[in-house]
């Protein structure tokens, strides 16, 4: 296992929201894969993100980065078909699952990176294909906009990003209100332990606490700003969408 060459981020604030990813995770790393396994939900989006990468990635998918690995639920479905699959994820813990996953699961490719994401740093025009479920809502918004910049650089011309995530906003299209009506409704028929979690899921998206989703029509923005084409997202269950851009294949004339 590798620890990468650190990309500076200044500031306490970025430090110690990392920190407490690693705490966290270290923490559930021991039961994730069994917790994917027993969530409907969650093993959809799984699902979705590899089928969607293998369409857009054909048969041999090349060099692969999964950020935001956990214990492998993606890069080890991908790992077959790749020729290299770097799993980063800040979680050690994490990381020691998947490795044992893998052996088991023959699965040589698959190198791991404890790194937070925030801070990784890729050779330009190094990787095929980029992948990353359910990790990215937990960045701060300015460090999205710093990896979407990065992985359009560390991706090969005509290479993609596959990014399947939690995508709401705040309320403020109609797409986010019928995911938030939608679970407000589910929760709340749940009686009094579910309206406790009315409202810590509301406090926590109101301020950003821990988990910062961005709405799909702000991804798909952000992907098409930085240079992407063939931006799309799709939505897979409840508030989880998958975001596919590319690289394009031609540099893009600077503009006059
Ligand atoms: C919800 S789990 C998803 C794991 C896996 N991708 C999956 O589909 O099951 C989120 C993962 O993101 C990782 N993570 C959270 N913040 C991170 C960061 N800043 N850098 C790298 N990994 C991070 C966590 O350690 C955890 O493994």
């Amino acid at each position: 296992m590798s620890e990468a060459a650190s990309k500076s981020t200044a500031g306490t604030g970025p430090r110690m929201a990392i920190g407490r990813q690693r705490r966290v995770w270290n923490l559930r790393a021991k039961d994730w894969a069994h917790h994917v396994s027993n969530n409907e939900g969650l093993r959809q989006v799984v699902d979705a993100v590899v089928e969607t990468a293998v369409e857009v990635g054909g048969p041999e998918l090349g060099t692969v980065v999964d950020l935001g690995t956990g214990s492998g639920q993606v890069v080890l479905e991908l790992a077959g078909r790749a020729t290299r699959a770097l799993a980063v994820d800040v979680s050690a813990a994490m990381l020691d699952q998947l490795v044992a996953r893998a052996r088991e699961e023959d699965r040589a490719t698959v190198e791991t990176m404890v790194c937070p994401i925030e801070e990784l740093t890729l050779p330009p025009a190094s990787v095929d294909l980029v992948v990353s479920n359910y990790a990215l809502h937990h960045l701060r918004d300015r460090d999205k906009e710093t990896l979407m910049a990065d992985v359009l650089r560390w991706l090969r011309p005509g290479g993609h990003l596959v990014l399947g995530d939690m995508m709401l906003g705040r309320g403020g299209d109609a797409a986010d209100r019928a995911v938030i009506a939608g679970k407000v409704r589910q929760l709340a028929r749940k009686g009094p332990g579910g309206w406790w979690r009315i409202a810590k899921n509301a406090f926590r998206m109101l301020l950003r606490v821990h988990e910062r989703p961005l709405s799909a029509s702000a991804w798909s923005a952000m992907a098409t700003r930085h240079g992407f084409t063939e931006v799309r997202v799709r939505p897979v269950v409840q508030e989880a969408a998958i975001l596919v851009a590319r690289r394009p294949l031609e540099a893009r004339p600077a503009a006059s």
